[in-house]
């Protein structure tokens, strides 16, 4: 079955907004693991806006699943990660004045600090995956580069959702995911996801993995954390059957 990380950034979105000590990412991690999540996925930014680097300690030490590092390829960040080598690790690109993770990862563009990185977090046994538009020239410069996972950013087709654009958004991860299992990468997918556009990603071939955050976490506030990740279990589990 697709494996459903939690990306558990926004509790300490929360926590920070007032620079205290909770709602902590710790507390996220159990009651996640409680409804089934198969990885914990925290994002340590170069601004330290949510997660910090405390809480990368913490949440390996009390994660029973593997955790997914997200970090910009900086020397900084790839020293962090080879020293507290998370299960794997996920490349993505990071702009100090963006809300969020806006595009994929330019692999092609970044080709020699991305190789660089690759190798060093390979080299400590971490997993390394690439966060990239469903773009095939993206993709065969990460199997170049040394990855072992492409995560295909779902952001264009979840904010095409609901319009005529939204196929044309979904044929292009479809492709992706072949080119990426063709050339023997894993496939994982993630951003914008919630539990209306979830059933056709579920769907899209060769799918190993899920990071979902800001919807799960969004809703976790009203029915608890628990409850919503089994709600994203059970799409999954439905097979993008939608209710
Ligand atoms: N995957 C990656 C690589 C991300 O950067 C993010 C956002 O941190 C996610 C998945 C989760 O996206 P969302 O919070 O929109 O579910």
């Amino acid at each position: 079955m697709i494996r459903l990380g939690v990306n558990i950034d926004h509790v300490a979105t929360v926590r920070q907004a007032r620079m205290i000590d909770e709602p902590d990412p710790v507390w996220a991690v159990v009651l996640a693991e409680l409804g089934g999540a198969d990885q914990i996925t925290i994002h340590l930014r170069e601004d330290r806006r949510h997660i910090q680097d405390r809480d990368l300690v913490n949440v390996l030490e009390a994660a029973q699943v593997p955790v997914n590092l997200e970090l910009a390829v900086t020397p900084e960040m790839v020293e962090i990660a080879a020293d507290k080598r998370p299960h794997a690790v996920c490349m993505v690109p990071e702009k100090r004045e963006e809300v969020t993770t806006e595009g994929g990862l330019d692999v092609i563009g970044n080709f020699d600090a991305v190789k660089a990185a690759a190798e060093r977090l390979s080299d400590e046994g971490i997993l390394v995956s690439l966060f990239v538009d469903p773009e095939v020239d993206q993709i065969e410069a990460s199997l170049r580069a040394g990855a072992k996972a492409v995560e295909l950013h779902t952001g264009a087709y979840a904010e095409k959702f609901g319009t005529k654009d939204a196929n044309v958004e979904l044929q292009r991860l479809i492709t992706a995911a072949e080119r990426a299992h063709e050339a023997g990468l894993q496939v994982h997918a993630g951003h914008g996801l919630n539990v209306r556009n979830l059933p056709p990603i579920v769907e899209l071939p060769y799918l190993e993995e899920l990071n979902i955050g800001h919807a799960l976490i969004g809703r976790a506030i009203f029915i608890g954390l628990k409850a919503a990740v089994e709600e994203y279990k059970g799409i999954i589990a439905r097979g993008g059957v939608t209710r």
